[in-house]
């Protein structure tokens, strides 16, 4: 099993929710958020002595998924959010080592779905 979190765009959330639904995915956890990237939230080059950071508002969506979807789940993600632009966000994916549903006990693939 994987764990997905990506960072995008909020205008792209709801366009990827529901490709990943489509994929097959059967949760997602979102959250907004503000961060930075490597233009640290400026859209210029920096070319002064001195510049500011500037936290730009995100989404953030955390999606666990077996390991055989998790590739599609990617893919998926930056076929959505691409814009081509400096700030279309990133996608982070670790290993994930237990799932629980709390109210049945399941584990793992069959608490994925
Ligand atoms: N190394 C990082 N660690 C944690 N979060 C990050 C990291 N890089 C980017 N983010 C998050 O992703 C958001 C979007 O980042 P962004 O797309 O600007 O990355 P980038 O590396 O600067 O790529 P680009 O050059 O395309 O802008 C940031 O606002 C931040 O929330
Ligand atoms: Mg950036």
């Amino acid at each position: 099993m994987r764990m997905i979190t990506a960072i995008i765009r909020p205008h792209k959330y709801e366009e990827l929710r529901d490709a990943l639904i489509a994929l097959g995915i059967e949760g997602i956890t979102v959250t907004q958020v503000s961060g930075f990237g490597r233009q640290r939230g400026q859209t210029e080059i920096y070319r002064g002595a001195e510049y500011n950071v500037a936290e730009v508002p995100k989404v953030r969506i955390d999606v666990a998924v077996s390991a055989a979807l998790a590739e599609k789940a990617v893919r998926e993600i930056e076929r959505v959010a691409n814009t081509g632009k400096i700030g279309d966000g990133k996608i982070f994916v670790q290993p994930l080592e237990q799932v629980i549903r709390i109210r049945t006990g399941e584990t793992n693939e069959t608490a994925l779905g």
